[in-house]
């Protein structure tokens, strides 16, 4: 058969396809990295919590650097996108060694929230001195 021209051997995408998944979340596939499954397992339940909390402090990062206000707003709202930058390298960091271990990097929102210990901050805009601290607060309670 002409790999070529078959639709998993062509490169074209398959469109209007709903598959079962290859993995699912909370479970390892098997590597052979010379650590046991009880290890890849702890590992990976912790490295998603910590991820899902990193995501959701990069996010609250953008949302202070988008709403900060006052006479020092370009001072912060620099420092803040410095600081949300630095998160997604973190973010990217922890979901490739999750992948590592052989387990499924939490990357939905959707279930990033249901695994954050991070409380959910009001939806509208906070005094800038309350953004400041939930910030700071927020990136030195760790998980
Ligand atoms: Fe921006």
């Amino acid at each position: 058969m002409d790999t070529l021209t078959t639709p998993l051997g062509g490169g074209q995408p398959l469109s209007h396809q709903k598959g079962a998944g290859t993995q699912a979340f909370g479970t390892l596939k098997q590597l052979p990295i010379g650590l046991g499954h009880d290890t890849r397992m702890y590992a990976c339940q912790r490295l998603n919590r910590v991820l899902a909390d990193t995501q959701i402090l990069y996010s609250l990062y953008k949302k202070h650097h988008w709403l900060m206000r006052g006479a020092t707003f370009y001072s912060l709202h620099l420092m803040l996108d410095k600081h949300a930058e630095a998160q997604l390298v973190i973010v990217d960091a922890l979901a490739e060694r999750v992948q590592s271990l052989g387990g499924v990097a939490v990357g939905d929102p959707r279930h990033v929230a249901e695994l954050t210990a991070i409380p959910r901050p009001p939806d509208g805009v906070e005094p800038v001195p309350v953004m400041l601290y939930r910030g700071s607060s927020t990136h030195t309670s760790g998980s």
